[in-house]
Parts: C-alpha cells; sequence; structure tokens
C-alpha cells in the first residue's frame, strides 16, 4: 500500500508526464512545419518516451496495489520561434521535471517510504540523461544557427535518434 500522500503525489506526476509528452508532441508538429523532419522525429521519440514514463510510474502505483486518479492535462505551448527556441524551452521544461521528481523523491523520503525512493532513483537518473541530451542539442543550434545548410545537416544527424 501507499500513504494517500505518495498516492495524490504520483497521481500529479503521472500527469505531468503526459504533460511532458504533449508538448513534445506539439515541439514535433512545429518542427514538421518548418520542413525539420529529424527534429520532428527526436521530439516524437521524447513523446513516446514520456508516455514510458507516465506508465512506468503508474505500474508501480498499481503493484503497490494502489490506483491512479487520472487528471485533465493542459492544452501544449505552441507559439515556438525557432529551433533553439523550442530547446531552451525543452532544456528548461527538463529542469523543471528534475526538480519535481526530486521533491517527490523527498516527500518519499520524508514518508519513510523506502519501495518509493527506490523506484525513483531511476527517474532521478533518467532526468540527468534528459536534461544532456536537450542541453547538448541546444548547444549545437547555437553553433549552426537557426538557417541553413547547417542546419539541415544537424536535422540529418538528430534523426537518427532511435535507430
Ligand atoms: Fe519524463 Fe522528460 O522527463
Amino acid at each position: 500500500m501507499l500513504s494517500k500522500t505518495m498516492q495524490d503525489a504520483f497521481s500529479e506526476q503521472i500527469r505531468n508526464e503526459f504533460s511532458s509528452a504533449y508538448l513534445y508532441l506539439s515541439m514535433a508538429l512545429y518542427f514538421e512545419r518548418q520542413s525539420l523532419p529529424g527534429f520532428a522525429k527526436w521530439m516524437r521519440v521524447q513523446f513516446a518516451e514520456e508516455q514510458a514514463h507516465a506508465l512506468k510510474m503508474l505500474d508501480y502505483v498499481v503493484d503497490r496495489g494502489e490506483t491512479v486518479t487520472l487528471s485533465a492535462i493542459e492544452k501544449p505551448f505552441a507559439d515556438f520561434k525557432s529551433a533553439t527556441d523550442v530547446f531552451e524551452r525543452t532544456l528548461a521544461h527538463e529542469r523543471k521535471v528534475t526538480s519535481l521528481i526530486h521533491n517527490l523523491y523527498a516527500l518519499a523520503a520524508k514518508e519513510n517510504d523506502y519501495a518509493s525512493t527506490e523506484m525513483l532513483q531511476w527517474f532521478i537518473k533518467e532526468q540527468v540523461e534528459e536534461e544532456k541530451n536537450a542541453s547538448l542539442i541546444l548547444d549545437q543550434l547555437k553553433m549552426v544557427g537557426d538557417k541553413g545548410s547547417s542546419l539541415v545537416m544537424l536535422d540529418h544527424r538528430i534523426g537518427k535518434r532511435g535507430e
């Protein structure tokens, strides 16, 4: 079993993960409109990863004999200005998610919920990867700029994600 506090906190984080998925789908659609299929594909992989994060957490709650309250997710931001703008938002978003995961971990520790702290270690490590990936692409975008043949080449390479 899980305490009511932990059940509510996990339900909220599951909502956040689905909300992240929706944001990345919005970013994928932006890149489709910009004729940057590689970046669009990267964002579609990210969309799938966020859904997997949500389901991983949901399965854990179910394994503990509890249920999840699903709640509404907000309309995702869509007014992106450039590829660099998208990845600045991606990095900021992942940093925010990292702090949410850390808060959840701190709550589990306060509740002496050792199984939850152990499970959340996976998410803590995953956030290191998430921030690293977004930061690397942002740095590369700053090097190549938001238009021209270098951006097309970077798009081609970014599109290899998941192959
Ligand atoms: Fe589920 Fe991108 O963190």
